[in-house]
């Protein structure tokens, strides 16, 4: 399927040093057009420091790191690498609770890059049609007209996918979206981030090996800030080296 792809972004040569500790030693990864990628690694590893190179809200001391043909992202701020479409889903939801579900949405919808303005204006059928696609989506269309806030922890994570997608950006990233959902929402979510996958880039991180499988896609382990294995969720499972630093605590 990666076959003759073509390159979405590449970090080559990555460091950060907090204080003197090296959170990314050296990381080089590539990720092609319209792959997903699942990240793991112990706590520490330098997982959420990745995500935060590549957004802008961390600059690396050394290395590159480039998007599409030739976008050098550590020149850029974060909202200019947001606008490239590049979109970023912290752990923590941060939803308008009071706010519908639909509300929600279109408050996040593209083409106005402030938040909308105001609720009070009705939306366009344009606006409809694409707020129904994204519930569709994030499996939200039975609860569109709930308040935000009395959604289940898993419904607000998919929501905020949603208020992801309005943005439409070309790569997502996601830090430990099943951390705190039920089984069955760690499933759906496995299956959600898979259609989302149809068309869109996405880097996943998480922890939870279950989910990792249920993705099917090439993972990368890191550990101590740089790569330490990558290949199918079966070939870095058996690399003893995954089993010593990861699996097998
Ligand atoms: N802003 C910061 N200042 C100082 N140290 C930091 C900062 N951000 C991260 N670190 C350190 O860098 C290392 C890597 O952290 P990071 O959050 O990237 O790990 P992680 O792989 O996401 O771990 P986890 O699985 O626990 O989320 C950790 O030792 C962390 O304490
Ligand atoms: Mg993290």
């Amino acid at each position: 399927m990666s076959g003759n792809r073509e390159t979405l972004l590449y970090l080559d040569g990555v460091s950060v040093t907090f204080d003197g500790f090296r959170a990314l030693n050296s990381l080089s990864l590539v990720l092609a057009e319209g792959e997903m990628r699942a990240v793991i690694g112990p706590n520490g590893a330098g997982k959420t420091t990745m995500m935060d190179v590549i957004t802008g809200k961390t600059r690396p001391d050394t290395g590159k790191v480039v998007f599409g043909k030739d976008t050098d992202l550590t020149k850029m701020d974060e909202p200019a690498i947001a606008d490239l479409g590049i979109g970023r889903k912290f752990q923590k939801p941060t939803v308008f609770e009071p706010h519908t579900v639909w509300d929600n949405l279109l408050l996040a919808l593209a083409g106005d890059r402030r938040p909308r303005f105001t609720l009070w204006a009705r939306q366009t059928s344009e606006e409809s049609d694409r707020i129904d696609a994204i519930l569709k989506t994030i499996r939200l269309r039975e609860h569109r007209d709930r308040r935000s806030g009395d959604l289940s922890h898993g419904q607000k994570q998919w929501l905020e996918i949603g208020m992801l997608l309005a943005q439409e950006p070309q790569l997502l990233l996601v830090d430990e979206p099943v951390a705190g959902m039920t089984d069955a929402e760690t499933e759906q979510t496995a299956e959600l981030l898979r259609e989302i996958n149809r068309t869109r880039s996405v880097v996943v991180v998480e922890h939870d090996m279950a989910f990792v499988r249920a993705l099917g896609v090439k993972v990368t382990v890191l550990h101590e800030g740089s790569v330490l294995s990558e290949g199918s969720i079966d070939h870095v499972s058996n690399d003893p080296r995954v089993i010593e630093v990861y699996l097998g605590r």
